[in-house]
């Protein structure tokens, strides 16, 4: 298992390149069962998720086609699909494996795919899926650890009125890809609202679906017979972008990041400025950090976009060791997301956690000390302590890393970190 041993200390300058969204290309890719044509998709992150992601269409019948290994272009054709399985040895290692029910539901009408597990950060149930395919006509048992669907009689879903109980980035994606093909109109009601889901549905349209609402809680989809080919590009990541952003921030650097989207940013950018953090909008696409002499605490809750996602909550953790004063962080949407706080603890932090709150006390002086990774952005946290600690921090199970940050080591490197991957065998 790698690890990665960070000399902290070091202010970065210069400018980074953010790669697309991972969690905008997961659900692109799992659209592209959606139709017989040739879907071409750029700015795939080169990360493991999307690796898994291709493995499971091609397991499924599709045809994946890149040029480099790995790519930043797919080629995706999906002309028949011998399988409708997404098998455990493949969601295990990725919960986003679900994306791959709805459309599966649209186009076969029959679906098996291995039920995700609980993890680190909390249960994770996928509920509001099943209950939705359910109200637009499928038929779901659960069984031996799969999820078994279908649509009775051979037939297609058909649209429905449905509420979810509870935002869902990825419950609002899969049953859009339900319904672009369902016969008649479905109603999606709370919808997540995230770019990523906007992404889905500008691809979506592209290939031909009638959807409306984009950016609201309700999407209304009029299922079509059939969808076509396109070709799109998907957005910045905007969790790379706001986790460079504090990169900068905490280092007292001056970075740049090219290839962003600002306007997604907004909550995140906020709340930096609220802690004496410099950012500035130079274009659409270009954000410059530069930190500030004394950061300060400020109090944080995640949201839903356009929120503070909750996906930059750990990072920002790392932030607030090093601000005066006491920053209380509420984690709202996953039950068990402070992993890291126990790990940034052992390098010197002041934290006390006590269930979806955590109250930081700073500025402490962070010292060096070998570290575990516990999920995906847990990991950035600990990378962008380590660049602030004194001393050597080694941090163990960076494979959480891998999976949704792009050349993260040499991205740091170009900008002045001391960071190196160890290639340690098992
Ligand atoms: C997506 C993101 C993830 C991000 C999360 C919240 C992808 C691939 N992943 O995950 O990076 O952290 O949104 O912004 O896009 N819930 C239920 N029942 C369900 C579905 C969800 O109770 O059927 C709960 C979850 O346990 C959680 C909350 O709803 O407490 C939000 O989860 P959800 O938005 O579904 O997260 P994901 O789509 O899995």
């Amino acid at each position: 298992m790698d690890k990665f041993l960070i000399k902290g200390g070091k202010a970065l300058h210069g400018k980074v390149a953010i790669s697309g969204a991972k969690n905008s290309a997961l659900p692109v890719m799992a659209a592209a069962l959606l139709t017989k044509e040739r879907i071409t998709l750029h700015n795939i992150p080169k990360v493991r998720d999307l690796i898994t992601m291709s493995k499971l269409l091609a397991f499924m019948g599709a045809k994946v086609s890149i040029t480099d290994i790995p790519a930043s272009d797919y080629v995706i054709q999906a002309v028949t699909l011998s399988d409708a399985v997404a098998p455990y040895e493949l969601v295990k290692t990725m919960r986003a494996s679900i994306l791959t029910l709805g459309p599966l539901m649209a186009r076969m009408g029959v679906a098996r795919v291995s039920l995700p597990g609980g993890c680190a950060i909390g249960a994770r149930p996928v509920d509001l899926h099943l209950a939705a395919l359910e109200k637009m006509g499928a038929e779901i048992t659960t069984d031996h650890g799969y999820i078994q669907a279908k649509v009775p009689n051979e037939g297609r879903l058909k649209g429905a009125n449905i509420t979810f109980e509870k935002i869902t980035v990825t419950g609002t994606e899969n049953i859009l890809m339900a319904a672009v093909l369902a016969e008649g109109e479905t109603a999606l009601n709370n919808a997540a609202r995230e770019p990523e889901v906007t992404d889905l549905v500008d691809m979506l349209r592209k290939m031909g679906a009638q959807i409306e609402g984009d950016c609201s809680s309700t999407l209304r989809i009029r299922g079509v017979e059939k969808l076509h080919g396109t070709e799109h590009t998907v957005i910045p990541d905007r969790i790379e972008a706001g986790t460079f952003l504090i990169a900068g921030a905490i280092t007292d650097g001056d970075l740049t990041l090219t290839n962003c989207a600002p306007d997604h940013l907004a909550s995140i950018i906020a709340k930096l400025e609220q802690t004496g953090v410099r950012i500035e909008t130079i274009d659409k696409t270009t954000l410059r950090v530069q930190g500030a002499k004394k950061l300060i605490a400020a109090d944080v809750t995640t949201e839903e976009y356009p929120g503070f996602a909750t996906d930059m909550q750990a990072q920002y953790m790392a932030l607030a060791t090093q601000a005066q004063g006491a920053s209380v962080i509420t984690e709202t949407i996953f039950e068990n997301r402070y992993l890291h706080a126990s790990e940034m603890l052992r390098m010197g932090a002041n934290i006390t956690v006590d269930g979806r709150r955590a109250v930081v006390r700073g500025p402490s002086p962070l010292t060096g000390t070998p570290v575990i990774a516990s999920d995906l952005r847990a990991s950035a946290s600990l990378v962008l302590a380590g660049l602030v600690a004194e001393g050597e921090t080694v941090i163990d199970r960076v494979y959480h890393i891998d999976r949704g940050y792009e050349d993260i080591v040499k991205k740091l490197r170009g900008v002045g970190a001391q960071i190196v991957r160890l290639h340690i065998k098992d």
